[in-house]
């Protein structure tokens, strides 16, 4: 078995690793052409995706693997076929591994016990978004080297985010001092209690300008309104007003600041065309990597092979398996 599910299962050194491997496919010092040559890979969306599923399929591409599009939609899945019946049926077509996104927390964990494909969790709910951890994590230290000691504010909605989940795990095992901030119905609730979020040590406020006082680094995240009830924030102006991102607000920053968004972006929402498109943004970066990021994934999952295979990714660990996904008989 071999999955990626979560940053939280991955040590420093395996964050690192996989990093590496990116620097040097993106540098051609390492040629990953046909390594994938044979190899079925399956995305499977079931939220709606730019960035990630179209990486992915190029990154799947660009080694040479088969790459199918498994259309939730148009599928049987409209008839009330289960998620696993579901999985079943794609793994006797002789799958390899399994790109997935979900709405239920847990949904990559819970197919990865019931499948002998390879699983990459794509976005499970609330919970984690790897592969734009290890995106961000990437080019981060592509511009400052190092992310030891870099200071990061993380803005927005922090409690819906689950690349706010990903990005916090690969932050704070490679070192970097994170804060937190949005209004405090979208931050974390029990601080104290946080399930499993690494927050000692970690800043919380809903001061923008605090924390954005000396940024190396700010991430804004997009308004999950999809996941929210209503109620938590008074209204999108005042919001905007008050944690919205815009250049002038960036002036409280280190003068090289580095504005990242996962995308999508709510423009003139969460954060405004001058810091969007300003020169401190590397937000299309972060797409290009994305690619990159992706390869070097499933060269460790599909292609690396044996010895060097690091651990977090080799087995499935933890995580909320959400009961309803599992057809009526066996709840
Ligand atoms: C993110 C996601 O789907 O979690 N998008 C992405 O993958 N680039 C962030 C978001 O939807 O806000």
């Amino acid at each position: 078995m071999r999955h990626l599910l979560g940053l939280q299962d991955l040590s420093p050194q395996e964050i690192e690793g996989i990093l590496r491997t990116a620097a040097a496919i993106k540098a051609g010092d390492l040629n990953v052409s046909g390594s994938l040559r044979g190899r079925i890979v399956v995305t499977l969306f079931f939220e709606p995706s730019t960035r990630t599923r179209t990486s992915f399929e190029l990154a799947a591409r660009r080694m040479d693997a088969q790459v199918v599009h498994f259309d939730v939609g148009t599928s049987s899945v409209v008839k009330g076929e289960s998620l696993l019946d579901t999985i079943y049926t794609l793994e006797a077509m002789g799958v390899d591994l399994l790109v997935v996104r979900h709405q239920a927390s847990g949904a990559a964990h819970f197919i990865s016990r019931h499948t002998g494909c390879a699983v990459v969790n794509a976005g499970d709910g609330m919970h984690e978004h790897p592969t734009q951890g290890l995106l961000d994590l990437f080019t981060i230290q592509e511009h400052k080297g190092c992310i030891e000691g870099l200071r990061v504010a993380i803005v927005g909605d922090i409690l819906h985010s689950r690349v706010a989940r990903s990005d916090l795990f690969g932050l704070t095992k490679l070192g970097a001092e994170v804060t937190l901030c949005g209004p405090s119905t979208l931050l974390p609730r029990d601080r104290s209690g946080e399930g499993s979020l690494p927050l000692h040590g970690v800043r919380i406020t809903d001061s923008l300008d605090e924390a954005l006082e000396g940024a190396d680094v700010v991430i804004a995240l997009r308004l999950q309104r999809e996941r929210q009830q209503s109620g938590l924030i008074p209204s999108l102006a005042e919001y905007t007003r008050f944690w919205g991102i815009d250049a002038s607000r960036l002036s409280r920053c280190k003068p090289d600041v580095l504005v990242m968004h996962p995308g999508p972006m709510n423009l003139g929402v969460e954060i405004l065309p001058s810091a969007a498109y300003g020169p401190w943004s590397v937000i299309r970066e972060q797409v290009t990597n994305g690619v990159y990021v992706r390869m070097a994934v499933l060269y460790h999952l599909l292609a690396k092979g044996g010895e060097n295979q690091p651990q977090g990714i080799t087995e499935a660990h933890g995580g909320a398996t959400d009961r309803s996904l599992l057809p009526v008989g066996r709840r």
